[in-house]
């Protein structure tokens, strides 16, 4: 008895522990320790310091983290050095905000592009940030530093913030930099991320909307890809090349490294390596998280956002004012949206659920199998299972508040931002200008981009969705009354509230905040929209986010616990921690796949494929007469391929997500070959559970860029600031 079961661990431990080709988002300092053997067999010519090292430039970098003033560590894009007077490019969906902020019927760079002639025509944006990695510190034991595992949960979080704390306020004194120090393997470890923030980031170019978005949400996610999606932005610098707000005394900042950019091109099986800043994926997840994710909540959202997609969308098409207005706020709702479907299709046919059941069969028979184990692990999947049951309802609850509630109607939304206001009271008089002053630039910035016929849609629609697909104990009051008193004719409310209230016009608005006095509250606190944005929030703030934040603690304890026992059961296995904003480095190869029965793809693209999609009825696929131009002459520069092809984008097995968006792509030597923009539609469950036969990463091809740049646009002078290799 003894001997067979000594025999089945051994089974089980040997079983799962392979780490799968290109699986991986890793950490920058440990390639040395993990991963840097692996690399160079896969053809990778360079050495661990070259990525990343302390003491001297490296790659790394040329490599910033994108993000914005209030909140510099969530990077939502990458990008990458390509000359030594701070030139950078990524994506144009990641300058897309700024693209549209710069944008008005009379210059409208989303559709037109925009391309700077000289450094004085660049535009300021305000709030981008861009960071430059300094250093890492494992800072676990400090962190962790006299917790126990039978300090309460509770207490555990508090300690660790004033740790952390702590170590963050001794890197930034005395030092321009700043820190932040975030867990690894959900809280199992902390690692010290040392930043140089730069302010102000400059648009030089973009390419028009129907080269950066060609094929737009159609084409989103998928695989095969003619998407020109880049632009390129400079980062500026005081004279002493520090980081400094705008000011027209700034600098192009002078990088300590930037990237040669290789005319070489790739072939299926090159390596290839993408660097950046992977914002969240869930691996280590439990296979009862994955059932709520993908069977209760996903759907429900989906289901909400297909509404609001089609209201904005009928509006967007019958006016271009509108098209403007929301393809920003569209884009947004839509990305996410089409990725849920993708991620429940593709873990159906990973058999995931399965999967992750059997690797959770097999560790509660290692968790049983010694007295040790037993007090650690035992029963906790199943303690988990229960949570997870528990949690649904009040899940179900909270994507409503987000979705359909706080984040349904955009005057809802904004209302929300009156809260503190409307509570002033007489002794916060000397708050008033100030907070006053905020939201009339808040409120500029709202009517911008607001359409009110659009907006009273979305009200009517997403509290209609609310009501009837929630029991009463789950829906805010206000709901719950506007019901009853419209006899669910939610049309009819939408209809008399945004008439009657200030959120939805700007000139009403503007009146009460020219000369806002305190005794205004109670009209603001009698608006219709706010009494309705107002019992959303609260119903959130007090009935549901406590709940929900409850269990939540309860399944974050189990799941360090679980990510722990993983650990310690698969010794042989070379773990990466989950995606967390945080630098990493990517590596696998270029190749095509298998998408499904009969079906096969390359793992390039050529302009040729662009030509084919033309079709200037359709929106997305309206290609620039001069692109054509430049097709059928055959006017490529030295930028195409061996075959005369325009190469546009390629295919990899990078394990990427969200974030590495205008992540560079670098060949063996390390010379930048593409920029990292998608996934492929059959593969985007990767956040959840990676699958290298069939997970890829699409890249823009560096050529096509460059060809853009010089044919295109014209703006060739760029290209004289660059390194460009054959
Ligand atoms: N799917 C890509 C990523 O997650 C690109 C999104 C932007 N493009 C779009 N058509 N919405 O960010
Ligand atoms: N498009 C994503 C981004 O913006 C990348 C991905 O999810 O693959 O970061």
């Amino acid at each position: 008895m003894k001997k067979l079961s000594l025999l089945l661990m051994a089974v089980l431990l040997f079983m799962g522990t392979q780490v799968k080709a290109d699986e991986g988002m890793w950490i920058p300092m440990l390639l040395e320790k993990y991963n840097i053997e692996d690399m160079q067999k896969a053809g990778f010519k360079l050495s661990a310091a070259d990525i990343y090292d302390i003491n001297k430039a490296c790659l790394k970098d040329a490599v910033v983290g994108l993000g914005r003033e209030g909140s510099p560590f969530h990077h939502f894009c990458t990008g990458e050095l390509i000359s030594d007077k701070g030139l950078i490019v990524t994506n144009h969906h990641c300058g897309y905000g700024a693209i549209q902020n710069h944008s008005t019927l009379e210059h409208d760079y989303l559709k037109d592009g925009f391309w700077a002639m000289s450094q004085d025509e660049e535009l300021v944006n305000e709030g981008i940030t861009a960071s430059f990695l300094i250093r890492m510190e494992d800072v676990t034991a400090q962190v962790l530093d006299s917790i126990t595992d039978d300090t309460k949960e509770e207490v555990r979080q508090k300690m660790i913030a004033r740790h952390i704390k702590k170590i963050q306020d001794a890197t930034e004194k005395d030092s321009d930099y700043r820190a932040s120090v975030k867990a690894f393997f959900n809280g199992n470890q902390y690692f010290l991320s040392v930043y140089e923030i730069y302010k102000d980031v400059r648009l030089v170019g973009a390419p028009p909307s129907a080269i950066g978005k060609f094929g737009g949400d159609t084409d989103n996610w998928m695989w095969p890809r003619h998407t020109g999606d880049f632009s390129m932005f400079r980062i500026y610098a005081n004279k002493d090349n520090k980081p400094a707000s705008y000011s027209k005394e700034n600098v192009p900042m002078k990088p300590k490294q930037s990237f040669k950019i290789s005319l070489k091109g790739v072939h299926e099986g090159d390596f290839t390596m993408v660097f950046g800043y992977p914002g969240t994926t869930t691996e280590y997840l439990t296979s009862d998280a994955l059932d709520l994710m993908t069977k209760v909540d996903n759907p429900h959202k989906i289901k909400i956002r297909t509404k609001k997609l089609d209201l904005m969308r009928a509006d967007m098409d019958a006016s271009p004012m509108v098209r403007i207005q929301y393809s920003a706020k569209y884009a947004g709702v839509a990305n996410s949206w089409k990725r849920w479907q993708g991620e429940i299709t593709g873990l159906k046919r990973l058999n995931a659920i399965a999967k992750k059941k059997e690797l959770e069969g097999k560790f509660e028979i290692w968790a049983n199998s010694s007295d040790g184990l037993k007090k650690k692990y035992a029963g906790i999947v199943a303690e988990m299972g229960a949570l997870y049951k528990e949690l649904t309802p009040i899940s179900l609850a909270r994507d409503y508040a987000i979705e359909a509630g706080i984040r349904g109607s955009e005057a809802v939304t904004f209302a929300v931002k009156f809260k503190k206001l409307a509570s002033l009271a007489k002794k916060d008089q000397d708050q008033l200008a100030d907070l006053v002053a905020e939201l009339k630039k808040s409120s500029e910035e709202f009517f911008k981009n607001y359409n009110n016929p659009t907006d009273k849609k979305l009200l009517a629609a997403l509290l209609k969705m609310y009501s009837g697909n929630l029991t009463d104990e789950y829906l805010p009051k206000e709901i719950v009354n506007i019901r009853e008193k419209y006899n669910g004719d939610f049309e009819a409310y939408a209809e008399k509230a945004m008439s009657k209230s200030v959120f939805t016009d700007e000139n009403k608005l503007n009146n009460l905040l020219g000369n806002y006095k305190l005794s205004f509250g109670k009209r603001l606190t009698k608006d219709p929209i706010f009494v309705l944005a107002n019992s959303i929030y609260f119903f959130y703030e007090s009935e549901i986010s406590p709940v929900y934040s409850k269990i939540i603690t309860k399944t974050t304890k189990l799941q360090r616990t679980y990510m722990a026992g993983l650990m310690e059961m698969q010794k042989d296995r070379t773990f990466y921690p989950d995606a967390n904003s945080t630098f990493r480095v990517h590596y696998g190869k270029v190749a095509g796949y298998k998408a499904r029965n009969a079906v096969t793809y390359d793992y390039y693209t050529t302009l040729d494929g662009i030509i084919e999609k033309d079709n200037p009825e359709i929106f997305d696929y309206d290609v620039p007469q001069k692109l054509r131009d430049l097709y059928h002459a055959k006017d490529f520069g030295n930028y195409a391929n061996a075959k005369g092809e325009m190469p546009v984008c390629f295919a990899a097995t990078n394990h990427t997500t969200g974030g590495n968006s205008g992540s560079p792509v670098l060949n063996a030597n390390g010379e930048l070959i593409g920029l990292n923009f998608d996934r492929a539609w059959e593969g985007v469950m990767s956040d959840l559970m990676y699958d290298p036969e069939i997970c890829r990463n699409v890249s823009l091809d560096i050529r096509y860029v460059l060809f853009l740049v010089d044919k295109f646009a014209g703006a060739g002078y760029l290209l004289d600031e660059m390194n460009i290799v054959q």
